[in-house]
């Protein structure tokens, strides 16, 4: 009787079989599915960061999705927005490149656009307070989608640090981000932003 492979045997990639490979990609398809559990927990921590703020990064992400629900944005982008701001823990000087990255194989290139370069665009805000150039997203200005940048920066992120503000639960946004993040985008991606 073969036996049930638990782990592979390699302790070097170059020595795997093509039976341990398939074995480790059942794992990995199986891993990939449990991402949105990992993203809700990342959210979820998001309760107790970044001090200093009338509301909290949690607080923050669900008026941002909140916004963004109200004012008819695509579930991608709802989605996009619930987690903006998902890498202030781990990448807190690359913020918005990381978020981009978990975002990107699951979204329209403009979305993954839009939130890769948020923080930047954001700086117009408060980089002056610092003796910062605000207008450095200008560098961009000629892009397709520098406006989409500003508007969701002007509308779903500067404004939202609002203790007051009616923000949807996590919970709302759950079902929403399991069905952004049930399958990776393939051919062209921009086709499948839909609302
Ligand atoms: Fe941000
Ligand atoms: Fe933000």
């Amino acid at each position: 009787m073969p036996k049930i492979m638990r782990t592979v045997r390699f302790t070097e990639m170059a020595n795997g079989t093509a039976e341990e490979y398939a074995f480790l990609q059942r794992h990995e398809r199986a891993y990939i599915r449990e991402l949105p559990a990992r993203l809700i927990a990342a959210l979820e921590q998001l309760d107790e960061s970044l001090a200093g703020y009338p509301v909290s990064r949690l607080q923050h992400s669900l008026q941002s999705a909140t916004r963004a629900l109200v004012a008819g944005e695509s579930e991608q982008l709802v989605v996009a927005a619930l987690l903006h701001d998902i890498g202030d823990g781990l990448a807190p000087l690359s913020h918005s490149e990381m978020a981009a990255a978990i975002l990107r194989p699951y979204v329209s290139d403009r979305i993954y656009w839009i939130i890769k370069h948020h923080g930047l665009f954001q700086q117009y805000y408060y980089a002056h307070h610092f003796g910062g150039d605000r207008h450095a997203r200008r560098k961009y200005q000629s892009h397709p989608w520098y406006q989409d940048c500003v508007g969701f920066c002007e509308n779903y992120d500067q404004n939202c640090f609002d203790p007051a503000y009616r923000s949807k639960p996590l919970s709302y946004f759950i079902p929403m981000l399991k069905r952004v993040f049930a399958k990776p985008l393939d051919g062209d991606r921009a086709a499948t932003e839909t609302p």
